[in-house]
């Protein structure tokens, strides 16, 4: 069995972890490192619960400690929609290990120039430090073998303004520099997590009854965001869509519909800040820079993250 090698880019909070979970329990896959940013919570938190979900699992992956705010805008974090600390009902997590030494944006560019082509870097959170990184060596968008980028809303509703998804418009010029970098990526919209890729009560008691401690720690930190996301975003169930992308970097199935195309990110006006305009129909005569999912297989993916909880 082929091993893959991959690096998540995360502003851990609660879906976060989950893929971070899924990730570290897939049999092919090694997590070389963990890069972590201001985002769903600040930093420390966000590393705190990296840190924490990696022991809870066992695992020793280096956590790294990247950006703290967006290149030009200061930072918005959503502990309002996670909960408390981001882990909804688990609340404050301590980890026992510390953070690793070094900032996560040279560390990333070190890890991609020491085995160009050979990791697959999955982000699920702001672009901020994978913007750094290139900004800082231009080269890091060769030497990333692929990357599939949780954010954005293929020409669609936005979640955290009706034009944007949260990742991007948290850093819509860290997400240009990333769209226009030359590196292999699919982007995965929020919208790919609403309406039946939202677990159902059904399907959150038969994960419950699967009794394993990541089964309860994924629901459970989760809580918070389900109401949330069922009282403020009409959603009919649990929406994952950090999760989600995980699932398809680890079985690119479960993506059943791509197609690169023109893709640019709204940064001047606020009516429209992070908004991922998708020139669908190839409109423009600008050069295709970005792979974009169109739909998934919603049973493949639940069967996914059901296999990394028992
Ligand atoms: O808009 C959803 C994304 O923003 C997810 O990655 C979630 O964790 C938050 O970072
Ligand atoms: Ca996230």
């Amino acid at each position: 069995m082929t091993n893959r090698h991959f690096i998540i880019d995360t502003d851990t909070a609660s879906d976060d972890a989950v893929a971070i979970i899924m990730a570290l329990h897939w049999p092919d896959v090694t997590v070389d490192a963990i890069t972590t940013v201001y985002g769903n919570v600040p930093l420390a938190r966000a590393s705190a619960n990296a840190r924490y979900s990696v022991e809870f699992c066992g695992q020793t992956t280096p956590v790294y400690e990247g950006c703290v705010r967006p290149l030009l805008r200061p930072a918005v974090h959503a502990e309002w929609f996670h909960g408390a600390d981001g882990m909804g009902k688990l609340g404050q997590l301590q980890p026992q290990r510390p953070a690793a030494e070094k900032h996560a944006v040279e560390e990333l560019i070190r890890r991609f120039r020491a085995a160009p082509g050979a990791i697959t870097l999955v982000t699920l959170g702001p672009l901020t430090n994978l913007a750094a990184a290139l900004s800082i060596e231009p080269r890091l968008a060769g030497w990333v073998k692929e990357c599939y980028i949780m954010g954005g809303n293929a020409n669609c509703v936005g979640n955290v303004t009706p034009a944007a998804e949260f990742n991007i418009w948290c850093d819509p010029e860290a997400a240009r520099i990333v769209f226009h970098a030359g590196i292999k990526c699919l982007m995965v919209g929020w919208e790919h997590c609403r309406f039946d890729a939202a677990l159902t009560d059904d399907e959150m008691a038969a994960i419950r009854a699967l009794d394993t401690p990541r089964a309860h720690f994924a629901l459970d930190c989760n809580a918070h965001a389900l109401q949330v996301g069922r009282e403020s975003q009409g959603a009919s169930g649990m929406m994952l869509p950090d999760p989600i992308t995980m699932a398809i970097a680890l079985d690119p199935r479960v993506c059943t519909r791509r197609s690169w195309h023109y893709v640019d990110v709204a940064c001047a006006e606020e009516l429209t800040r992070g908004m991922t305009v998708v020139d669908e129909l190839n409109v423009t005569d600008h050069k295709p820079n970005l792979e974009v999912c169109w739909e998934i297989d919603r049973r493949l993916w639940k069967e996914i993250l059901c296999q990394t909880l028992h």
